[in-house]
């Protein structure tokens, strides 16, 4: 045991990253029943009605834990809140902001807040504000990222605070799960490597690109604009780059990107599709049930029975 599975009541120290548009109650309740934490991703949901929706999604297919990850840029995130502690939402993951104006109301609601972070200094504000755990992303990984990598990042942020920290960003297989451990992280939040999972609802054309991959087929869009984003090289990343070279302002970019995800997620547009995949994809070369994505990365773990 590593001391994420007590917490969260969880078989192993893994979280399944609240990706957005992919993250569904179905693929969350997947990755729970396989013995993750599953999340629901709120990124892609337009209307907070929407959200309670997936749980009710979910919560039809497993009774195991679960938790939702709520982006506070997203206008309806007020809202999404109230849902998450009316459904008794057991874990709330949060990303693009500080929650700590809804921090009381969570703890009221015996929520367990954890906080994505790309700093340690972060991380210390929000041990401050009463957060339960912190997720230590590095620039590895898929999607929006920071500026450290997950090396430098987790022991810097474990060495910061005392409440535990779960390492994020290239954690594909058991040599890097045993590696965050060894920094001193109680598990993993993965997103890559489960692109490839057979109940990952993104379309055969994206997760063939990201089979396809290896790892230096990443780029990081958005650094101009203040908001990099870790995806497949392709026609839409490097006119995304060339477009940001131009002087193209942040919402403009932040809209092409989320637009894009849905044309690679639902359309499987690989071309003008935003193919957000961390460097891990060159380790991913299968599609596979996610119980055995899982198992094998968490092979030889002290305490998994
Ligand atoms: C396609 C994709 C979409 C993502 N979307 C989100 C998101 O909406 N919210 C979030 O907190 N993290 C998001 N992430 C980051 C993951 O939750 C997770 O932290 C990250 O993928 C871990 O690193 P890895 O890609 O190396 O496994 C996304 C990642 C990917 C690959």
């Amino acid at each position: 045991m590593t001391g994420l599975q007590e917490m969260l009541g969880i078989r192993y120290p893994i979280i399944q990253g609240g990706m957005a548009n992919i993250a569904t109650g179905a693929f969350a309740a997947a990755c729970s029943d396989a013995g993750a934490l599953g999340l629901i991703g709120t990124g892609g949901i337009r209307e907070a009605e929407g959200l309670r929706k997936e749980i009710h999604i979910l919560r039809e297919r497993t009774d195991k834990p679960f938790g939702v990850n709520l982006m506070l840029m997203n206008p309806e995130t007020d809202k999404m809140v109230e849902i998450c502690i009316e459904e008794k939402v057991p874990v709330v993951t949060t990303g693009a902001g500080n929650p700590g104006i809804y921090m009381e109301a969570f703890k009221a609601a015996g929520i367990k807040v954890i906080p994505v972070v790309p700093a340690p200094i972060l991380a210390k504000r929000l041990e401050k504000l009463g957060a339960d755990a912190v997720i230590a992303e590095g620039c590895e990984s898929g999607g929006h990222i920071g500026e450290m990598t997950t090396m430098t990042l987790v022991p810097q942020t474990v060495d910061a605070i005392s409440i535990p920290v779960i390492a994020a960003g290239g954690v594909a297989d058991n040599r890097q799960m045993q590696a965050v451990l060894t920094l001193g992280a109680c598990g993993a939040q993965i997103g890559t490597a489960l692109l490839a999972a057979e109940e990952c609802p993104i379309h055969e054309n994206y997760k063939e690109a990201v089979l396809k991959a290896s790892g230096s087929d990443t780029i990081v869009t958005g650094r101009i604009a203040g908001v990099p984003v870790r995806v497949l090289k392709n026609q839409m990343s490097r006119e995304y780059l060339s477009q940001e070279k131009a002087g193209a302002d942040k919402m403009e970019l932040e809209k092409f990107t989320l637009g894009s995800l849905r044309r690679a997620v639902f359309d499987g547009d690989i071309k003008t599709g935003s193919l957000m995949a961390g460097q891990t994809c060159g380790q991913v070369t299968k599609i596979r049930p996610v119980a055995e994505i899982l198992a094998d990365i968490c092979r030889g773990i002290p305490g998994i029975s």
